[in-house]
């Protein structure tokens, strides 16, 4: 089997924008097996900045910035050239696996042609690699249920055979937008327990996208805080999670100490600027308890707090233990 290339993911300065910013200066590294969860409330822009990584952005919305992938700058690379990228060391998994999966086609067959498509096999091989693939996913019977459709699965089986896929082409960065939300709880943690191990074995990096902070918390080395199209607050996980400076970031915590509630970012009173209005200051300042005067005035710089960890904020919290909210 060929060994997966080991890359470092380099975003720098990503914007994302159309006629409006939607994604405002976003930098973050992916070291190679490493996982960085980014987290933020719905239309923080995450779903938009893993896609302008992958050069999938939708008609009318345009990125720029870097997004360097090993020595390889993929913003503005040529479609084609992009395409082999995408195929090929960078992989996907999003939300709803049956999005990605042809209802038509036995899943073995289909995960055979990702196979067939990147290495050079012929057909057998490739269906032994499938069924091989479905096995590390955890599908028992896999040379079975291989003959099996889409529809004849569960939602957490469908997902293991979409991850199946991504691992058939051999990336070295997995991109996985919400890969959990659509499971309960219980097959939630056995897929990201799965992501995860397959890190660790493969040594492939992972960017994970959750509106859930107990997801992120849970499976990430590095993570970042959206909110409204920047990262907030940024760091290694243990620390941004245990002294968290960002006045959002501490919000979000506070509403399960021990990272393990769900679905808590309404937590925080008020809703995030639209995209076509931001504040001039801070964009969180109309909802932050610990705002001042100075807020208000210009754009706020990452400034890095302790530690690995940087945060965009001119009043942060002295330490993660004195979290404030505003009420309730
Ligand atoms: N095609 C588009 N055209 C215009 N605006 C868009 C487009 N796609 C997304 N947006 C806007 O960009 C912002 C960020 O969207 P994005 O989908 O990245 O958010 P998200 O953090 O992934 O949210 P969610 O948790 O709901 O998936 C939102 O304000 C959204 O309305
Ligand atoms: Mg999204």
């Amino acid at each position: 089997m060929s060994r997966r290339s080991v890359e470092r993911l380099v975003v720098q300065s990503l914007c994302v924008e159309t006629g409006r910013p939607l994604v405002r200066d976003v930098s973050f590294d992916i070291e190679p097996g490493t996982v960085f969860g980014l987290v933020g409330e719905s239309g923080s822009g995450k779903t938009l900045t893993s896609r302008a990584i992958l050069g999938l952005l939708p008609r009318g919305v345009t990125a720029s910035g870097s997004v360097r992938l090993g020595d390889q700058e993929l913003l503005n690379m040529p479609p084609r050239q992009l395409r082999t990228v995408r195929g090929a060391r960078i992989a996907m998994i999003f939300q709803d696996p049956m999005s990605a999966l042809n209802p038509l086609m036995r899943v073995g067959t289909a995960i055979a042609q990702v196979v067939q498509a990147h290495q050079d096999v012929g057909r057998r091989q490739a269906r032994i690699r499938a069924v091989d693939l479905m096995e590390r996913v955890g599908i028992r019977d896999a040379a079975q249920r291989a003959r099996s459709y889409p529809h004849e699965f569960s939602g957490g089986m469908r997902q293991r055979i979409v991850i199946a896929m991504a691992l058939a082409s051999r990336p070295s960065l997995l991109l996985a937008d919400e890969p959990t939300t659509a499971l309960d709880v219980l097959v939630q943690a056995e897929i990201l327990a799965l992501i995860d191990g397959l890190r660790r074995e493969e040594g492939m990096s992972v960017l994970l996208v959750s509106h859930d902070f107990a997801v992120v918390a849970g499976s990430s080395d590095v993570v970042g805080v959206m909110y409204a199209g920047q990262l907030v607050e940024q760091g290694a996980a243990a620390d941004v999670l245990s002294r968290p400076r960002h006045p959002y970031t501490a919000g979000l915590l506070s509403s399960h100490p021990q990272g393990h509630a769900r679905g808590t970012l309404a937590a925080i009173p008020g809703a995030p600027p639209d995209p076509g209005s931001l504040p001039s200051g801070c964009s969180f300042a109309p909802r932050c308890p610990r705002v001042q005067p100075d807020c208000l005035v210009a754009p706020i710089p990452m400034s890095s707090a302790h530690g690995s960890v940087t945060v965009r904020c001119l009043h942060p919290l002295e330490s993660g233990l004195t979290v404030e909210r505003s009420h309730g």
